[in-house]
């Protein structure tokens, strides 16, 4: 298996897997134009976006989830995925609370300062605004809470999306939470693993648990966004 540094749907489909004509449907390619122009400028890069709502179209998923929502830049393209298909549901997980994103990080760290000081509300209201302009309310259950006590009310996971809390603990607990709930064959997505914390890369023991059970895919946004496949 080779990795890829920008995102092409053919690293899923080495042999012949998936049926990759599937992402030439004009529809799509419609959705895909408008889901990128939206989310210009976003924490959801052009390459994660695309990969994002490929990779729903191509291995239609049952069950997304994703951990660490905020506005829902990320969310969009897999929920879209999800309508375009008609099939899938996914879980929506963010505590949106200065308290849970700022758990475990130093209290002097930039990262603290910044989530300390964020209107979890409004941010919440954007999210839930994206879902209602979007038309997406439909496909996503939404878990307003902390990853820790959502992981018992998600089933078994198809493709699992890991983008919360950005201290070493937090974001090691979220991969042993949740990578064993992922199906064999399935695939996780790992966002800010390049993250620093008082000058230290703290998702890199989070990764442990991905190297462990799953092969790498594809590596994008310099390094910062990685997919693997379980085993
Ligand atoms: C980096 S942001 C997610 C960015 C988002 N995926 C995007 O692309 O716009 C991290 C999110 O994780 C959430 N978070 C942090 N710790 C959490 C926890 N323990 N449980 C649930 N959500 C948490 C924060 O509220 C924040 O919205």
């Amino acid at each position: 298996m080779t990795t890829t540094a920008e995102w092409y749907a053919d690293c899923l489909s080495l042999n012949d897997e998936y049926d990759l004509s599937a992402l030439q449907d004009p529809a799509l390619l419609s959705l895909e134009t408008r889901i990128v122009e939206h989310l210009t400028n976003s924490w959801c890069t052009e390459q994660k976006a695309r990969l994002l709502l490929e990779v729903v179209v191509l291995t239609t998923p049952a069950v997304c989830v994703e951990i660490g929502a905020f506005t829902g830049s990320c969310t969009l393209p897999m929920a879209a995925g999800l309508s375009y298909l008609q099939h899938g549901h996914a879980h929506i997980i963010d505590a949106w609370s200065n308290a849970e994103a700022v758990r475990g990080l130093p209290p002097d760290d930039v990262n603290t300062v910044w989530w300390s000081g964020l209107d979890m509300a409004a941010v919440k209201g954007q999210f839930t605004q994206m879902l209602h302009d979007w038309q997406l309310t439909h496909v996503c259950d939404v878990l307003p809470e902390p990853s820790r006590d959502a992981v018992s009310k998600v089933p078994s996971i198809d493709f699992l999306h890991l983008d919360g809390n950005f201290s070493e603990q937090g974001a090691l607990l979220d991969s042993e939470l949740y990578l064993p709930k992922v199906t064999t064959g399935g695939y996780a997505l790992l966002s800010n693993a390049l993250v620093t914390v008082a000058s230290l890369p703290t998702k890199m023991k989070a990764l442990r648990p991905f190297f462990e059970s799953c092969e790498i895919i594809a590596e994008l946004d310099g390094g910062n966004t990685l997919l693997f496949r379980k085993r």
